[in-house]
């Protein structure tokens, strides 16, 4: 799929067949994202790639805004984690790795979305998922994406996207 295409029909996708996808695609998905870009000059981002149907009902118990039948019915979830200390850009790392996986899962034809683990204000959110998680302090688990073959049964409203002339300022605000 040409690389536009794949961002245009690319849609979040939070409910999946009882299917399981294949640890090629699992590869697959994590090489996409080990070529996102980095600050700092190292690739500092780490992931944990779960299948137990326990961890999953854990992690979806934890924030009641993750969207639980995601986690459950994914086969897989991929948490990416990072070192704090690793660099002041830590979040931002983690999202590029995010999108990555995002694009490339749509792009073997399977679904994915981007769900919140990280949350600032709420501390006590982290330490639950690091707990579950088995993580040390310093790694922060900033998002969790869960990922299968999508429930196509599921419709999906088209996506609204803004007029141009309302979003781009030319030369300054
Ligand atoms: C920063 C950020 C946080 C998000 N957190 C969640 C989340 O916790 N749970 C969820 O189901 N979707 C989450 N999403 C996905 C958005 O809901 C989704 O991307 C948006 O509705 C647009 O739909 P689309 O991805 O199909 O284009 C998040 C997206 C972003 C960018």
């Amino acid at each position: 799929m040409n690389t536009l295409k794949c961002i245009k029909t690319r849609r979040s996708i939070r409910k999946f067949l009882d299917t399981k996808i294949s640890d090629e695609d699992i590869n697959c998905l994590i090489t996409s994202a080990q070529y996102a870009p980095y600050s700092k000059g190292k690739f500092s981002c780490e992931f944990i790639i779960i299948k137990n149907n326990n961890t999953k009902k854990e992690l979806s118990a934890v924030r009641d805004n993750i969207n639980e039948q995601a986690l459950t019915t994914a086969p897989v979830l991929i948490v990416i984690c990072i070192d704090k200390n690793s660099t002041p850009r830590w979040i931002e790392s983690t999202v590029f790795c995010a999108e990555n996986i995002l694009l490339s899962a749509h792009d073997i034809n399977l679904g994915a979305v981007y769900t919140v683990a990280y949350n600032r204000d709420k501390p006590e959110i982290t330490k639950q998922f690091q707990k579950i998680l088995n993580l040390p302090s310093n790694i922060i688990p900033v998002c969790i994406i869960p990922i299968g073959h999508p429930d196509k049964s599921k419709i999906i409203a088209d996506k609204i996207i803004a007029d141009k002339n309302k979003i781009i300022h030319l030369e300054k605000w």
